[in-house]
């Protein structure tokens, strides 16, 4: 499915591939790309979070993971600016929550079918498209952050008819899952899935069946919080000391070896680092250029793995 190292076929822009190319929803991407959530601290500086998307398509990255909630609709404008047809850049988005301002988080759950087509059609509205390359089902089923009560208790297959819907009607690319078990990812394999995004990084990799599962189906596997993510509480890739070894022997930083790891961990892993900072956005689209032997490897793969679904996010 994919190929690591240089790839010969540059993005559009005509850079090399970060990571060498991947496959997502049938089209060739950059095995890095970027997570666009962090841009929401750029609120106050529209100008920086631009030029920041603007770097990584001249890097190279033609994937981008947002969601319309991210800063209530200001990361989707962003994207919008930033990224132009010629891009051919592959947006991906995801459904299942709403910003909720008065609330104790910034965002709560919105799973029922009808809030799923109204997030699908903001997404729409905001990214400036007739069609979304690739919708992520939000579910709470796994990993850290909400989870599903009350009305919020939807059916899987009832939100799946509705996003099948909704790619008939040819306003959804192709269909991925997020935050989900491993029973859900097997119950809707029939519908034809371009991805999975779960919380899964070097220090945190409870979900090692679903993964191998996506790499036997020809599905990408696209973990979030591959460095542990931004939130207090969580395992970070940064915290580990066999990490900061590999880290020192190789001349890199501890993140970019935790991001080296998960490309040559499997195949179908593409990558969606978050970053607000320009150093970091470099440093982590370098990532393809480290080669890990054998004997980093092994010391990377005997760092424990700790779970992280008991994190309260916010
Ligand atoms: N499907 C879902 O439910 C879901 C949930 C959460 C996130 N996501 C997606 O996944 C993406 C990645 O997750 P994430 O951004 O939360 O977490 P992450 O990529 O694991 O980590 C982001 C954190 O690491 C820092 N960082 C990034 N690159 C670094 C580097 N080279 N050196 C040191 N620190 C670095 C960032 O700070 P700086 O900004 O200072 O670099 C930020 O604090 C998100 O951006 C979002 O698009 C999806």
């Amino acid at each position: 499915m994919t190929s690591h190292g240089t790839s010969p076929s540059p993005t559009a822009e005509g850079a090399p591939r970060p990571g060498g190319a991947g496959t997502l929803a049938g089209r060739t991407v950059s095995r890095i790309g970027y997570g666009a959530m962090q841009l929401e601290r750029l609120r106050t500086d529209r100008g920086a979070a631009v030029a920041l998307v603007r770097r990584a398509v001249e890097l190279g990255v033609d994937h981008f993971d947002t969601a319309q909630f991210y800063g209530d609709g200001f990361v989707n404008e962003v994207l919008r600016e930033a990224l132009g047809a010629a891009d051919d850049a592959v947006v991906v988005t995801k459904v299942g929550a709403t910003p909720d301002s008065g609330g104790p988080l910034p965002l709560r759950l919105a799973q029922r079918p009808e809030e799923l087509r109204a997030d699908v059609e903001d997404n729409l509205r905001s990214l400036g498209t007739d069609r979304l390359a690739v919708v992520n089902l939000r579910r709470a089923d796994a990993g850290p952050g909400l989870r599903a009560e009350g009305d919020q208790l939807v059916d899987l297959d009832d939100q799946l008819a509705v996003l099948t819907e909704l790619r008939d009607e040819g306003k959804i690319g192709a269909i991925g899952l997020s935050a989900v078990t491993l029973d859900t990812l097997r119950r809707a394999l029939p519908v034809g899935l371009a991805c999975v995004q779960n919380s899964y990084s070097l220090v945190s990799r409870t979900d090692e069946d679903m993964l191998r599962l996506c790499t036997d189906e020809g599905i990408a596997w696209v973990p979030y919080f591959p460095l542990g993510g931004a939130f207090p509480g969580m395992p970070k890739v940064a915290d580990e000391s066999a990490v900061h070894s590999a880290a020192r022997a190789l001349g890199a930083t501890p993140a970019q070896v935790g991001l080296a790891w998960l490309l040559h961990h499997a195949a179908n892993v593409l990558l969606i680092p978050g970053t607000a900072d320009p150093g970091h956005l470099e440093a982590n689209i370098a990532v393809g250029r480290i080669a890990l032997d054998g004997a980093d490897i092994a010391a990377l793969d005997a760092v424990p793995s700790r779970s992280a679904d008991h994190v309260r996010l916010g």
